[in-house]
């Protein structure tokens, strides 16, 4: 991992929320590299060991205010995990519910404590425009999709947005696919590698919105430290390419020849249900916003990603 410099940063609070996660982890190490004061969220004891856990329970909408003390900033990263699990009924409302009533619990407590929070960041995903695949470019003024990540998305950031309308600084970055050495589809990519076979989802001509661990995590500290940042972002690299480009891309920099197999998009549906539109569809999505508000991507290709992150 890529570490920012230490600087000072007059000991800032920032509370994260599923800070246990996978971008959360890697998260709170860029702040306390900056020298940041970071505590976590979680529904279980401390499994992380680099900062102080506060349990809380946001389903049973139990939050011990003192989690909150002295906080000037909430990231808010909390939510079932939308790629695991097929789509039922009971899993589509964790989903939501897991994003908007932990958000809603939070306000609830900021506000009838009277807690002076300067910032409230939360993640929400490219997903919000839906799962589509063409040739438009969406950018922030566009509305949501119909479908179930449009709507997840739109709740999301609409709970997000109470913050806001409660005089509280709110940011919301629509993240691409994040990418990091662990990350799903680098590993979905790896277990079928010792055979020389890739497998690539349907045509592959689908649009694979991605980002870098490491710029999420600056776009992140970005959204903490700019007071000017505001409402939704893009956080997506600004090279716009298709699955399959991506997989040829792997294949170049792992060296040996491998077989690129396009698995039917039927079979995915099969086995994965309604969920297997995040895998057969996707988007294109502009980074121009972020870049407009000064941000400089330290991996704007897939090249660049990948060598650091495949250490080639
Ligand atoms: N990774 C990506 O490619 C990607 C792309 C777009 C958007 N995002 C969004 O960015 C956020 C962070 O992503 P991530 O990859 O770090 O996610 P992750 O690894 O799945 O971690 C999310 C955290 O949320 C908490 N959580 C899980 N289920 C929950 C539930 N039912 N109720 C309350 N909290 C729950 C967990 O923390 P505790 O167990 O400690 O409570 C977990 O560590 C997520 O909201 C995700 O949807 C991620």
């Amino acid at each position: 991992m890529i570490a920012n410099k230490k600087e000072p940063c007059n000991n800032y609070s920032v509370l994260i929320t599923g800070g246990s996660g996978m971008v959360g982890r890697y998260l709170t190490s860029f702040l306390l590299e900056k020298g940041y004061t970071v505590s976590h969220l979680s529904r279980f004891s401390n499994l992380f060991g680099k900062v102080r856990v506060f349990r809380w329970d946001p389903e049973k909408e139990i939050l011990d205010p003192s989690a909150l003390e002295n906080t000037d900033c909430i990231i808010h990263l909390a939510g079932a995990n939308i790629g695991e699990k097929r789509w039922t009924e009971k899993r589509r409302e964790e989903i939501i519910r897991s994003r908007v009533d932990s958000a809603n619990l939070l306000l609830n407590t900021v506000i009838i404590n009277r807690f002076p929070l300067k910032a409230f960041i939360s993640a929400s995903a490219t997903g919000y425009y839906g799962s589509i695949t063409s040739e438009t470019i969406f950018t922030e003024e566009m509305g949501p999709g119909e479908d179930f990540t449009g709507i997840v998305c739109q709740k999301w950031e609409e709970a997000a947005e109470k913050f806001a309308k409660s005089g509280i600084r709110t940011v919301k970055l629509r993240t691409a696919v994040v990418l990091e050495k662990n990350c799903a589809v680098l590993k979905k990519l790896q277990l079928t590698e010792p055979f020389g076979i890739l497998p690539v989802p349907g045509s592959g001509k689908q649009y694979f919105p991605w980002i870098h661990i490491n710029d999420l995590c600056r776009i992140y500290i970005k959204a903490v430290e700019d007071s000017q940042m505001n409402g939704a972002f893009n956080a997506c690299a600004p090279e716009q390419i298709t699955f399959i480009d991506f997989v040829k891309k792997y294949a170049e920099l792992t060296g040996k020849k491998k077989i690129i197999t396009k698995v039917p998009a039927v079979l995915l549906k099969i086995a994965f249900g309604k969920m297997s539109e995040i895998i057969l569809q996707g988007s294109r999505v502009s980074s121009s916003k972020l870049i407009s508000a000064g941000f400089t991507f330290d991996f704007p290709t897939m090249d660049k990603a990948l060598k650091n992150i495949l250490g080639s």
